[in-house]
């Protein structure tokens, strides 16, 4: 898809929540980024390019670089080659935490929330890491979320799907610029997922910031994306409309392990 193609998807879809297009630089651009572990190539050289107000959807068989790429993204990972720009400065050689005070913020595909705590304590922390400069204060990233009635709770006893919710209040108090969400859906029921599809569309009109989101779950993915991009092998198969990418034999065959 042409990138004028590409952006007038995303400013249908976003119809209801402001404008998509966007102004200057993209508030993420990753321009040919390596990763090798050991004898592994990771990431053989992707670019990747997120809009303001723009949900991508980054998809792939297990193994394929979607993880590596959020590490490489976020500094989880140093990288090889290549550039992360965040609206327009290059950050890729700043460690992880100079990126989350600059708007890079995420969830992990394995929750990552100091489970002795509360969830109102687990939001603060989110909020601690930019010195307390988000735009809102903890009480409304957890009405948003609705954790406002579990906000004293202490996070382990809560079932997963509030878990999930959890991470995700902290990443929002954050400040993101870049929301990065890896496999957000894993591990919730059908319910569950339907009520975090209305949610990042929500933390898209609210906050306005740019969101990756990495699923298996390809109702959520196509459903909620503007624009997906779909990775094998460490390399970009697809990049567009999301319900064009399975009707490419060449994504097909990735799925089925025939690329
Ligand atoms: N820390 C690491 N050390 C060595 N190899 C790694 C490391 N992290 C990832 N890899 C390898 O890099 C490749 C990409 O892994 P990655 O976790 O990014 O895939 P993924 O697309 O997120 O998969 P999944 O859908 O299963 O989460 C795999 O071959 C994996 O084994
Ligand atoms: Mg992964």
């Amino acid at each position: 898809m042409s990138p004028a193609a590409s952006e007038a998807t995303i400013a249908s879809k976003a119809g209801q929540t402001g404008p998509a297009l966007p102004e200057g630089s993209p508030p993420l651009e990753v321009r040919g980024l390596v990763k090798r572990f050991a004898g592994v190539t990771a990431l053989a050289g992707v670019d990747l390019r997120a809009g303001r107000r723009e949900i991508l959807g980054l998809v792939g068989p297990n193994g394929s670089g979607k993880t590596t790429l959020m590490n490489c993204i976020s500094g989880v990972h140093r990288l090889d080659e290549g550039q992360v720009l965040l609206q327009g400065e290059e950050i890729s050689g700043r460690p992880s935490r100079a990126r989350a005070r600059q708007g890079i913020c995420r969830t992990f595909q394995n929750l990552k929330l100091f489970g002795e705590l509360t969830v109102w304590e687990n939001v603060q922390v989110g909020a601690n890491a930019v010195g307390g400069r988000g735009a809102r204060p903890v009480p409304d990233w957890l009405d948003l979320l609705r954790l406002g009635p579990v906000a004293d709770a202490v996070v382990r006893s809560l079932p997963y799907g509030y878990q999930r919710r959890v991470e995700l209040a902290r990443a929002l108090a954050g400040a993101p610029e870049v929301l990065l969400l890896d496999e957000p859906a894993a591990g919730l029921n059908d319910e569950e997922t339907a009520e975090l599809r209305e949610l990042v569309l929500t933390v898209r009109a609210e906050v306005g910031c740019a969101i990756v989101i990495i699923d298996h779950d390809m109702d959520l993915v196509t459903g909620v994306s503007d624009r997906v991009q779909v990775l094998d092998e460490g390399r970009t198969l697809f990049e567009g409309d999301p319900r064009a990418a399975f009707t490419e034999q060449a994504v097909v065959d990735a799925y089925l392990g025939e690329s």
